[in-house]
């Protein structure tokens, strides 16, 4: 097996030819065409049981919840609803796919970011845990009515990941409260009759520091602290968000979970107790640990242009992956139809935007393309196909669940009524 491979049992290489849990990828591209999103569903259960198990562990009374942003795909969201997560939504059109996916509404924690009052009146509405991000929506959620857990959203100020992008903490951050308006946003809601409490943060995305997390939330229960001090407040929940990273490159180290739980854990629990907290739940909302490593993206080359570079074209560009173009995000890309083959010359593999930023690897070492050639995109389930787009008027990709032998067609390749059949023209125009 490929050392490219590393850490994804649910890989395989057979004669050479790369195999998704017991599909060949060959099959899957000539079945359902490329590009093509393939997810394996035994990798996202194992990686939502190795979570639960560190969590069990370490913390009885807690809570995982999924991210659907990370991936929103209905299938995605069944299979995590029945390893017995929660879903955390981002908008209402998040919180109904959560319900369609069947996740009970206890189960949802709409936590969104600078609400619109259509936005609080959807969650209301929806009779979901309402996580709220300024004081500003806070005032105006109560005004409309009583979310049956109401939680904010907080800026402890330190913030972890190595992507810039992915920053979401600190004075230059456009998330959460300060501790100030935290206060006066509680004392608010205790007086419009709110019983349940939740506190929240989300600071950082692919961290892969163990003591990033204990750290963090540290930062929170001394918030949590004055909080209850102030108010007496007992919260349902603390949440610490999401975050949990994993390695994209060959040379970066996995994310110690245990180490990091375990840690997170004691200062959780040590917190509690010193500040009468209750026994408030801890709760996880990771996206991308869950699903980021169970997809792969498909693709064929197109066009192999040798300028003053070599330029591979292939059927993916940033219409289908955004992460190279917008953050320089590496993402592992094998020879998909010869894994044996040696990395013995640079090229860019780029795509058939019409920007140069449309390119997936710069100057990676890489086995000698040709065109026809299959490749494989690694590390694509969280934030692929979410961010795809039609630029260039592209159509957003299908989406294939793989178990076992068998492969399922779970979103459709979009066609014309997509790319032109919500557009209308004005009489004097036709
Ligand atoms: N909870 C909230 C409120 C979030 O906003 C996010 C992600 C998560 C949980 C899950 O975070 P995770 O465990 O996946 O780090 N587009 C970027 C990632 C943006 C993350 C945004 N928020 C990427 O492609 O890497």
């Amino acid at each position: 097996m490929s050392t490219l491979i590393r850490n994804r049992d649910f890989l395989s290489a057979k004669n050479g030819k790369l195999f998704i849990e017991k599909v060949s990828s060959k099959d899957l591209a000539k079945k359902f065409g490329t590009p093509l999103y393939v997810y394996s569903e035994n990798r996202i259960r194992e990686n939502a049981r190795r979570v639960k198990k560190v969590l069990v562990k370490y913390i009885p009374h807690h809570e995982l919840f999924y991210a659907i942003k990370a991936n929103n795909n209905l299938s995605v969201l069944s299979i995590l609803r029945k390893e017995g997560l929660g879903a955390d939504a981002a908008g209402n059109w998040e919180i109904q796919l959560a319900k369609k996916a069947g996740f009970p509404r206890e189960k949802i924690l709409y936590s969104g970011v600078f609400h619109s009052d259509e936005d609080l009146r959807n969650g209301l509405k929806a009779g979901v845990a309402v996580n709220v991000d300024s004081l500003s929506a806070a005032k105006r959620l109560l005004k409309f009515g009583k979310p049956p857990i109401f939680s904010m959203r907080v800026n402890p100020g330190i913030s972890g990941g190595k992507i810039k992008g992915l920053v979401f903490a600190g004075n230059d951050a456009k998330f959460g409260e300060n501790l100030k308006n935290a206060i006066i946003a509680f004392q608010l809601a205790k007086k419009a009759g709110v019983k349940k409490f939740g506190l929240h943060m989300m600071t950082g995305s692919c961290v892969l520091d163990a003591k990033y997390f204990p750290a963090a939330t540290a930062k929170l229960l001394e918030f949590a602290a004055e909080i209850r001090r102030k108010f007496g407040v007992q919260f349902e929940f603390i949440d610490i968000g999401g975050g949990l990273g994993i390695p994209y490159q060959p040379n970066e180290k996995i994310l110690d979970l245990e180490k990091s739980i375990a840690a997170t854990a004691k200062v959780f629990m040590t917190g509690v107790k010193r500040f009468s907290l209750g026994n408030p739940k801890l709760m996880l909302e990771p996206g991308r640990y869950l699903v980021a490593d169970a997809g792969i993206l498909l693709t064929q080359v197109q066009t192999i242009k040798k300028a003053a570079k070599t330029f591979v074209g292939v059927d993916v560009g940033m219409q289908t992956l955004l992460r190279p173009a917008l953050y320089g995000a590496y993402h592992e890309i094998l020879l998909a139809n010869n894994l044996n083959a040696k990395a013995n010359q640079k090229a860019s593999v780029v795509g058939p935007i019409c920007e140069n930023t449309d390119q997936l690897a710069k100057d990676r070492l890489l086995p000698k393309l040709a065109e026809k050639d299959l490749l494989a995109i690694l590390d694509v389930g969280a934030y692929g196909f979410g961010m795809a787009s039609n630029y260039n008027t592209r159509e957003k990709p299908a989406e294939v669940l793989v178990n076992g032998n068998k492969a399922e067609l779970i979103r459709t390749r979009e066609g014309l009524t997509e790319i032109i059949g919500k557009q209308k023209i004005p009489k004097h125009l036709r």
